[in-house]
């Protein structure tokens, strides 16, 4: 495999080209059942954060978080290596008639626009497709400085999710690399809070009933569970499959 920035940026391309020319992402869409609270939270966090504002999708795709959050922003920009997905988000806008949309091609590790110019970034599984440390650095930048981020990203740290993960290679990108513990505490080099909320462990075994009915019931159960475990034993949060993280007040980047 070829290395360096330019390759790894080539191979995420043409992998997400392919994926969104063929639909969309690919998503085992069963196991995705058990994650509805946590997008709940990024939702919540993400609406209440885009009135009014100016506001960046990172990593957008086919606009994944854009198109609800429109409606409600000043300005949203979306922007994604993949020209096939951006393409894609610029004729849904058409449709819908949303003027104040701006879809991008562009590299989020180095990103075109000025310092200073959101008020709220939002992303779904897109900082662990990226180097961390360039894409704080331009979040930090880019976001004004009483502004925020929030994602939803997968954790890399439970070890039958991982066993999943290595046998279905195809679903994923070879540079990919679920976030770590290590990695949310790095943001906090580049922003002034940082905080990280955790979903989806017993949830998960609520997946083989989600036809039946009562799946709802049993499923927000297991939430509950979820959230009691990772309050009462704070190392299990690791094992979770799933954290929403919010990035406030961005740090001035050192002087060197
Ligand atoms: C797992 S997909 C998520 C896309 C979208 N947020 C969604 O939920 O459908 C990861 C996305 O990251 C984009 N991507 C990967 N590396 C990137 C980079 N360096 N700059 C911008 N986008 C990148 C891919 O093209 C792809 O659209």
């Amino acid at each position: 495999m070829t290395t360096g920035p330019d390759a790894r940026h080539e191979r995420e391309r043409q992998f997400h080209n392919e994926v969104f020319a063929a639909g969309g992402r690919q998503t085992v869409h069963k196991y995705y059942t058990a994650t509805a609270p946590a997008q709940e939270r990024f939702r919540s966090l993400a609406a209440k954060g885009a009135a009014e504002a100016t506001v960046l999708e990172y990593g957008c795709g086919q606009g994944s978080a854009a198109f609800a959050l429109a409606p409600r922003a000043a300005r949203l920009t979306g922007v994604d290596l993949s020209d096939v997905a951006i393409a894609q988000a610029k004729q849904r806008a058409k449709e819908q008639d949303l003027p104040n949309t701006a879809f991008l091609v562009m590299n989020a590790e180095a990103l075109a626009f000025p310092a200073d110019s959101f008020d709220l970034v939002v992303g779904i599984a897109i900082l662990h497709h990226l180097d961390l440390r360039k894409a704080y650095g331009e979040l930090a930048r880019v976001l004004r400085p009483s502004g925020r981020a929030v994602f939803l990203e997968p954790l890399g740290h439970n070890p039958l999710i991982n066993w999943y993960r290595d046998r279905t290679p195809g679903l994923r990108t070879p540079d990919e690399r679920p976030l770590r513990m290590d990695d949310i505490r790095l943001a906090s080099a580049y922003f002034r809070r940082v905080h990280a909320s955790y979903f989806t462990l017993l949830s998960l075994a609520a997946v083989p009933f989600r036809n039946l009915p009562g799946f709802s019931v049993l499923a927000r159960l297991l939430h509950g569970a979820d959230q009691a475990l990772f309050t009462l034993v704070p190392p299990l949060r690791r094992h979770a499959w799933i954290t929403v993280l919010e990035l406030d007040a961005p740090l001035a980047p050192a002087v060197e």
